[in-house]
C-alpha cells in the first residue's frame, strides 16, 4: 500500500525504534503523530518530519484516552512501540519494574490497540504493528521479566487477529522480534552488567533502528492479499 497521506500513530516516538519508524514512514509520505514523554525530543522529531506530538505517559490510562481523543478521527496505522527494559529478574527483582513493565509493555499496547481500531477505515480496516522481541521467542538468561511481557505481547497480538477475524475486520496486524538494536533500551537491560554490554557492542554488529524501520515498512507495503505474522529480525553475530 501507499503510505502517501496515511495517518499513522507512533508510540515511543521519542527515541530509537521509535524515532526511526517516525522518520521513515514521514519519508514515504505519510503523516506522523508522535508520541512519549519526552517533549523536547518529540518536538524535535515533529519539527524534521511535519509530524504532530503529543506527550503521553502510557502507564496512566486516562493519558492514554487524552492521546487518542487529541490524534484526530482517523487513523490508518499504529505503530505500538512503546516499551521499558528494566532489570527485572524473577527471584529478586523489584516488584515496581515488574508493575511498571506489564503497564508499559502490555497493559498500555492493549489500551491503544482497543482506542484505534474505531479510528480505523470501516470498510479498508488499518494496520497494527506491535513490538515484540526476540525475548518474545525464547527466555534469554537474562530475560526475567522483560520476557514475559514480550511473550504476551505475541499473545495479544495473535488473540487479536482472530478477534479480528471472526469480527470480519480488514485490519492486519504483525508483531516484530528484534534481537539486540543499539537504542538506549540496552543501557537499561544490563544495567549492573555493563562490561557485558561492552563486551557485546565489541563482538557483533547490533542491528540499528533503521533496520526495524525497514521491516515495517515491508509489513507496510505487503499487498492487501498479504498479512505478515511476525518478523524476527536478529544481527547475523547474535548466537541465541
Ligand atoms: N533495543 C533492543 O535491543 C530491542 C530488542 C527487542 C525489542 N525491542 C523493543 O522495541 C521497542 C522500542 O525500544 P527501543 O529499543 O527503541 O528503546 P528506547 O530507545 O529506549 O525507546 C523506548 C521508547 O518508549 C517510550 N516510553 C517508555 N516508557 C514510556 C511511558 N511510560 N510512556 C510513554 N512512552 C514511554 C520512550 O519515550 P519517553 O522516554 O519519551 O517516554 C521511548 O520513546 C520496545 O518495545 C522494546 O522492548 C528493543
Amino acid at each position: 500500500m501507499s503510505l502517501k497521506d496515511k495517518r499513522a500513530l507512533i508510540t515511543g516516538a521519542s527515541s530509537g525504534i521509535g524515532a526511526a519508524c517516525a522518520r521513515m514512514l514521514a519519508g514515504e509520505g505519510a503523516r506522523v503523530i508522535l508520541t512519549g514523554r519526552n517533549e523536547t525530543a518529540l518536538k524535535e522529531l515533529a519539527e524534521a518530519t511535519g509530524g504532530e506530538a503529543i506527550t503521553a505517559d502510557l502507564r496512566d490510562m486516562a493519558q492514554i484516552e487524552r492521546l487518542f481523543a487529541r490524534t484526530g478521527e482517523r487513523i490508518d496505522i499504529l505503530i505500538n512501540n512503546a516499551g521499558i527494559a528494566p532489570r527485572a529478574p524473577i527471584i529478586d527483582g523489584d516488584p515496581d519494574h515488574f508493575r511498571e513493565l506489564l503497564e508499559v509493555n502490555v497493559l498500555a499496547l492493549t489500551r491503544c490497540t482497543q482506542l484505534a481500531l474505531p479510528m480505523f477505515d470501516a470498510q479498508k480496516g488499518g494496520h497494527i504493528i506491535n513490538l515484540s522481541s526476540m525475548s518474545g521467542h525464547r527466555v534469554p538468561p537474562s530475560g526475567g521479566f522483560y520476557a514475559a511481557t514480550k511473550f504476551a505481547v505475541r499473545a495479544v497480538t495473535e488473540a487479536l487477529r482472530y478477534e479480528l477475524k471472526a469480527a470480519g475486520s480488514r485490519t492486519r496486524v504483525a508483531t516484530i522480534s528484534p534481537g539486540f538494536v543499539d537504542t538506549p533500551l540496552l543501557d537499561l537491560y544490563f544495567k549492573g552488567s555493563e562490561e557485558k554490554l561492552e563486551t557485546l557492542r565489541e563482538d557483533i554488529v547490533m542491528l540499528t533502528p533503521a533496520d526495524i524501520a525497514a521491516a515495517v515498512l515491508h509489513i507496510l507495503q505487503a499487498p492487501e492479499h498479504v498479512e505478515t505474522g511476525d518478523i524476527q529480525l536478529r544481527p547475523s553475530g547474535q548466537g541465541v
